[in-house]
């Protein structure tokens, strides 16, 4: 079964073009690029959710986060292709609401923009899609799916810790984590848990591998979600 194509971006109809009827005119979408990269992630997320679409560094949340933490993102994406190379990655940790998540998919955005296959997933829809890997008459199956996960690019992996910890989760998250490290692949994490809270809760081996292949960047702060009136709203 062939899967539609989406737009990462949220901008074409998944065709790598733009039409503007009005012109008649079709222009490359700049998710074009991506496509061979695709190929080789079969079938894995790479959507930016809408709320994350418009995330830049001149642009509020991000304009308006600590500087210091802005700039390791900044390093990171100025270096992108070698941080890639070299399977390094960024490991963001903090408190509920500090733009964790928000700075994650501005890399992730960058090196889909920059034409790198990129796996987006939070930790319980990754889970989650291992587990069909085990429904009768499943799509893909469960090595197949752990091939295309230590492949890509970039494995961008949101709120781990979350999920309520079974020995089979464990297991899942250590055998990405270790495929990626072999293969020297980076990933991007988003957690709210401590490193100690980490280890206590996931598998010190995988902590311990992760702590090799990414850098640590704490965002501490008080909750930045709130209501604001659409209005005022900027993007
Ligand atoms: N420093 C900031 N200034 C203003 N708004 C911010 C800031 N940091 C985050 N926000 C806003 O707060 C909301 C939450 O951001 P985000 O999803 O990135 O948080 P998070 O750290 O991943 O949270 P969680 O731990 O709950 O997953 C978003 O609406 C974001 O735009
Ligand atoms: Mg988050
Ligand atoms: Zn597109």
């Amino acid at each position: 079964m062939s899967v539609a194509r989406t737009c990462p971006f949220g901008v074409c109809d998944g065709s790598g073009m733009v039409v503007d009827d009005e012109r008649r005119l079709a222009a490359p979408c700049r998710c074009r690029g991506l496509i061979v990269g695709e190929r080789r992630a079969r079938g894995l997320s790479n959507a930016i959710p809408r709320k994350y679409r418009g995330v830049s560094f001149d642009r509020p949340p991000i304009s308006d986060m600590p500087a210091a933490s802005v700039q390791v993102v900044r390093a990171y994406l100025r270096n992108l292709d070698q941080r890639l190379e070299e399977g390094r990655g960024l490991w963001l940790y903090g408190d509920v609401g500090t733009g964790k998540t928000t700075l994650a998919m501005l890399v992730s955005k960058t090196a889909l923009e920059a034409g790198r296959s990129v796996a987006i997933y939070s930790l319980p829809r990754l889970l989650a899609e291992i587990r069909d890997t085990y429904e009768e008459g499943s799509r893909h199956s469960y090595t197949d799916l752990l091939d295309r996960l230590a492949e890509v690019d970039l494995l961008h992996v949101d709120d781990v810790g979350t999920e309520k910890t079974s020995a089979w989760v464990l297991e899942q998250l250590y055998a990405i984590v270790n495929a990626r490290y072999e293969e020297q692949k980076s990933i991007v994490l988003t957690t709210n848990l401590s490193r100690e809270e980490l280890s206590e809760q996931i598998n010190p081996r995988t902590v311990s591998r992760l702590e090799e292949m990414c850098e640590e960047l704490p965002l501490f702060g008080s909750d930045h979600r709130r209501y604001v009136e659409p209005d005022l709203r900027t993007a």
